[in-house]
């Protein structure tokens, strides 16, 4: 089969799906599935993944326009506006909760209270910037500072809302914001091989660096695969939304290093260097790459990009062949998605794990909605 017509068939499953799954999930947030019914976090609003559901509807509205996806696409970024509110909720996610919901909706729609919640948003992700380590603050701690120098690799992902802010406004403080923070990553997360680290401390006094941390990975030293995916799609969108070449050859250093330890399953582990009798898999991990190659393929002279888009087939195809559950019973797509190596449960469905699966399969289709 032609990889158009097997895109467009997934791309039909999904629809299929989920319109069902829509219905019987309307007014929840989910995060994961339990007994393969989604949860709702509607009560834990300031969690990182609280977007990715409208951003699913979205993408899904985008592509059908069933009014009902919308419905939930606002509801869902209504609800949003507690943690907005939240000091302490507000951490460097912002990019993950209002790019899939506000912002979405502002490119939609041009509503001018979805624009506000962008930029609001996009005001306090600046406002974590350390002038002097010239990165963006991760997450928050109790008060003491113990975390005020710590910046992960997953902000890559959440730069995208500093470019939006910036085209919207005309004002570039957001894009040194975002530019000053990925070269502050080329420098002290890259290893020599294109792998990265999950987490770096630097001194937010002084912004020297201190030092890197496993995080959700295996060990210090290891390759979460998840950061290396938030490393290949995040670099790829500040190529993308600054042309800087640079950073186009950042992503592509990663893309190599993860196309190089892809396992013949086309399945992918939590960390690539796990021990070797552990056998726990990340989905998401696989289907955010994806994504991210898909792009950097489309960036590229196609001779140089075919082995990018190949790669992110082969991950596509493995997700569809062995890791998909179409069952109408079953709210989730993907399986086996894994949060982190130390936690106690491990392959589980994660919404996000949904959301980048169908935008990779929409990248295929030219169904996509352009959220980042
Ligand atoms: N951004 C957190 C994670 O990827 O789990």
């Amino acid at each position: 089969m032609q990889e158009k017509d097997w895109a467009r068939q997934v791309s039909n499953q999904i629809k299929e799906k989920m319109e069902k799954v829509a219905n019987r999930t309307q007014h929840k947030i989910p995060y994961t599935t339990q007994n393969g019914v989604y949860d709702d976090w509607s009560d834990r609003i300031c969690w990182w993944t609280n977007g990715f559901f409208g951003g699913m509807m979205w993408q899904l509205y985008h592509a059908t326009k069933l009014p009902l996806y919308k419905q939930i696409a606002l509801e869902n970024e209504v609800k949003l506006d507690q943690n907005l509110m939240d000091s302490q909720g507000m951490d460097h996610d912002s990019g993950f909760k209002w790019l899939p919901t506000a912002v979405a909706n502002y490119r939609l729609s041009g509503k001018k209270e979805a624009r506000n919640r962008g930029i609001l948003a996009a005001d306090n992700l600046a406002g974590r910037y350390n002038l002097v380590g010239r990165f963006i603050r991760a997450w928050n701690d109790d008060g003491d500072g113990s975390k005020a120098g710590w910046a992960i690799i997953d902000c890559m992902m959440n730069l995208p809302l500093l470019y939006w802010a910036y085209e919207e406004t005309n004002d570039p403080r957001y894009l040194h914001v975002a530019v000053n923070h990925a070269r502050t990553v080329e420098q002290h997360f890259f290893r020599e091989d294109g792998s990265v680290n999950h987490i770096v401390e630097f001194d937010p006094k002084t912004g020297d660096f201190v030092r890197a941390y496993g995080g959700q990975g295996y060990k210090e030293g290891s390759s979460w695969t998840r950061g290396q995916a938030w490393c290949i799609y995040g670099f790829t969108l500040s190529y993308l939304h600054t042309k800087n070449t640079e950073f186009l050859e950042y992503a592509r250093k990663t893309a190599d290093y993860f196309i190089a330890h892809i396992p013949a399953s086309g399945l992918i582990p939590v960390d690539f260097v796990q021990p070797v009798d552990c056998t726990w898999e990340d989905s998401t991990a696989a289907v955010i790459a994806a994504c991210g190659m898909l792009e950097i393929a489309k960036a590229l002279e196609p001779e140089e990009g075919v082995s990018y888009r190949e790669a992110a087939l082969r991950l596509l195809h493995a997700i569809v062949e062995n890791r998909c559950n179409w069952s109408d019973d079953c709210d989730n797509i993907v399986e086996r998605c894994t949060a982190a190596y130390h936690d106690k449960e491990h392959e589980f469905s994660i919404i996000y794990g949904d959301y980048f699966f169908i935008e990779a399969i929409w990248k295929l289709t030219g169904e996509e909605l352009f959220i980042w």
